[in-house]
């Protein structure tokens, strides 16, 4: 049996649990940590039926202290770590003078400041042949309209994995970031339910008018992004550190 095991922050989300089904049918023991709450649990109970090895885990990932007790239970638990996720996130909208430093703060304390020292508290126990993965977004790479503060924590998020993975190479420790277009997930439903004014259909398509597919644009699904994170996993992927990889059907390729 394989022995490695991948911590999943935001585990409970929309792609989070799509990458804990995925590594689970790779044959690692998966984690997953989120805020708690009868999702954190059931989502769990799901992967444990479906077979896997499945541990769900509560964290805050604003809070460094909690994030140093999610891997010192996911070691407990499992005897190492091989792979970390970092897929929990919020999404921040609005016109500039409307935000507030509140939601600054939110945003990059979920966005930015968690996956740095959930991965700092991860270091010890990440040896040769390890992956870390940041999910970050297109609005990591070009400006989206209306969303300053989260483009502003996904292009950090994306410099902080180049950053880290100069850093953690001689350790044969590689860092990559994923950048997905629009992935169908409760992060979309919240978002065209809380700005589409009433009109969350129109709120959805209005996402997609911009891509170069015109109609025939889609959302991405969480699987299609559990793949890319189940290939950066591997050692086929040795030569692949530092990265940023866009999955987007080329929205951030240019106009
Ligand atoms: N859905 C998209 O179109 C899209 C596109 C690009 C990037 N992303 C990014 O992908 C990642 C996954 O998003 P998703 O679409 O699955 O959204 P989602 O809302 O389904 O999942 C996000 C998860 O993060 C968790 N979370 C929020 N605050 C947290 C906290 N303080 N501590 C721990 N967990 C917390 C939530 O509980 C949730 O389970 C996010 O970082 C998001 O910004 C999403």
């Amino acid at each position: 049996m394989d022995n490695r095991t991948a911590l999943i922050a935001g585990g409970a989300g929309g792609m989070g649990f799509a990458i804990a089904e995925r590594l689970g049918k790779d044959g690692f023991a998966v984690v997953i940590a989120d805020l708690p709450g009868p999702r954190l649990n059931d989502i769990a109970s799901r992967l444990q039926a479906e077979g896997y090895r499945a541990l769900a885990l509560p964290l805050d990932i604003r809070q460094p202290a909690a994030c140093r007790e999610v891997v010192k239970a996911a070691v407990d638990w499992s005897g190492g770590l091989h792979a970390l996720i970092n897929a929990a996130g919020v999404w921040a909208e609005g016109a500039p003078e409307a935000m507030t430093e509140a939601d600054w703060d939110l945003t990059l304390d979920i966005n930015l400041k968690g996956p740095f020292f959930l991965i700092q508290a991860a270091l010890p126990h990440l040896g040769e042949g390890a992956s870390i993965v940041n999910i970050a977004s297109d609005a990591g790479l070009v400006g989206n309209t209306g969303a300053a503060i989260y483009c502003a924590s996904k292009g950090g998020l994306v410099l902080l994995t180049k950053a880290l993975a100069l850093d953690l190479a001689p350790r044969g420790i590689r860092v990559n970031a994923i950048c997905p277009g629009e992935v169908a997930t409760p992060m979309i439903e919240g978002q065209a339910n809380r700005y589409g004014n009433g009109d969350p259909e129109g709120y959805k398509a209005a996402l997609l008018a911009h891509y170069p597919q015109g109609h025939k644009a889609r959302f991405i699904q969480p699987e299609e992004i559990a793949r890319l994170v189940s290939y950066l996993c591997e050692d086929a992927a040795t030569p692949i550190t530092g990265a940023a990889l866009s999955i987007d059907f080329g929205v951030t390729a240019g106009y």
